[in-house]
């Protein structure tokens, strides 16, 4: 008892974000099934993990978005409004909101990345100061799934949103939706979307891509484990632990999980968890989506698709929406 109340108030005190992912993390793990929500899987060693899936030959997304970007930026460049303002979803790296922005020229009045995590923003930001030097920039730190403000450079705008990545297939279908109205409401009438979303195909591409040969996907799933050991005071065995990708067709989206390869009990934040050989952590959702299945998501949301792209393999798409 008193050992068990000694290290809960310890999560409880050192850090807000650490009491709120102990909090999540012991009772996602005490759930049947056991899960934890993909966003724990980017603290820094996971954030260079998956900057190194994304340069591995099969994990095909972030070269055909850029490949359509490239080829197609100048379309989206015209179907959006002079003195415009583009706001980032979770603008991580802005290698992809260059090219918009080059493309854009003129039209652009300011740029507004959202990012959670201030400072992977910082150089980012004096980077493309140097290279747009005319283009007013202003970060704004916030958790974009949750409401936030617009800073005041936006007011009198017409918004351009940009969410790439396909980052919206981490979300359920429902919650997928919910973001768009929340995009919506926050971006305003007649804003435009451009917004990339990963496509339904063979089993064989999807599951290789999670797959990759050179082990990549592998430690950033694992990596999860390694990060609950330093920050959840966790004494997870990495080697006891398997990474499993697949693809479910019902649901048209990738699973992964970490599946215990033994009968073993763990300690994490102060509780203990039970496994049993075969059990598994569900770590991500990463649903795949059709054209027309995600435009009558976007429509049901209250965004009317205009256009959209996919690259030469017709692997990934990028949409553009208009807010009515
Ligand atoms: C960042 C959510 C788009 O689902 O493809 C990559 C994350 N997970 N490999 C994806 C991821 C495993 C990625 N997203």
């Amino acid at each position: 008892m008193v050992a068990l109340a000694k290290s809960r108030s310890l999560f409880d005190t050192d850090s807000p974000d650490i009491a709120v992912f102990a909090a999540d993390a012991v009772a996602g793990l005490s759930a049947t099934p056991k899960h934890i929500a993909p966003k724990y899987f980017y603290d820094h060693e996971g954030s260079r993990l998956f900057e190194t899936i994304t340069r591995q030959p099969e994990y095909y997304p972030t070269r055909c978005e850029l490949e359509i970007l490239h080829a197609h930026a100048g379309d989206m460049a015209k179907l959006m409004p002079d003195n415009a303002a583009l706001v980032e979803f979770g603008s991580g790296s802005a290698v992809k909101a260059k090219i918009l922005i080059a493309a854009a020229g003129e039209k652009l009045a300011a740029y507004i990345p959202v990012d959670i995590s201030g400072e992977f923003v910082d150089q980012e930001v004096a980077d493309l100061r140097k290279e747009f030097p005319a283009l007013p920039i202003e970060p704004v730190t916030a958790d974009f799934m949750q409401p936030f403000q617009l800073p005041a450079i936006a007011a009198g705008k017409t918004k351009v949103g940009f969410f790439p990545g396909s980052t919206i297939g981490n979300l359920e279908p429902h919650e997928a939706s919910a973001f768009l109205r929340h995009a919506g409401a926050i971006l305003g009438e007649n804003a435009l979307l451009i917004i990339g979303v990963d496509l339904v195909k063979d089993a064989e591409i999807l599951n290789a891509a999670y797959n990759d040969k050179a082990g990549v996907t592998e430690a950033f799933n694992l990596n999860l484990l390694t990060r609950m050991n330093r920050e959840l005071a966790a004494d997870f065995k990495p080697e006891t632990f398997e990474h499993h990708a697949f693809y479910n067709r019902e649901r048209r989206r990738i699973e992964m999980h970490l599946a215990s390869l033994k009968r073993q009990k763990v300690k994490v934040a102060g509780s203990v968890i039970d496994f049993r050989a075969g059990d598994t952590i569900h770590t991500e959702n990463s649903y795949k989506y059709t054209p027309g299945s995600f435009s009558a998501l976007a429509r049901g949301a209250r965004w009317t698709p205009v256009e959209m792209w996919t690259d030469s393999e017709q692997l990934f798409s990028v949409h553009a929406l208009v807010h009515k």
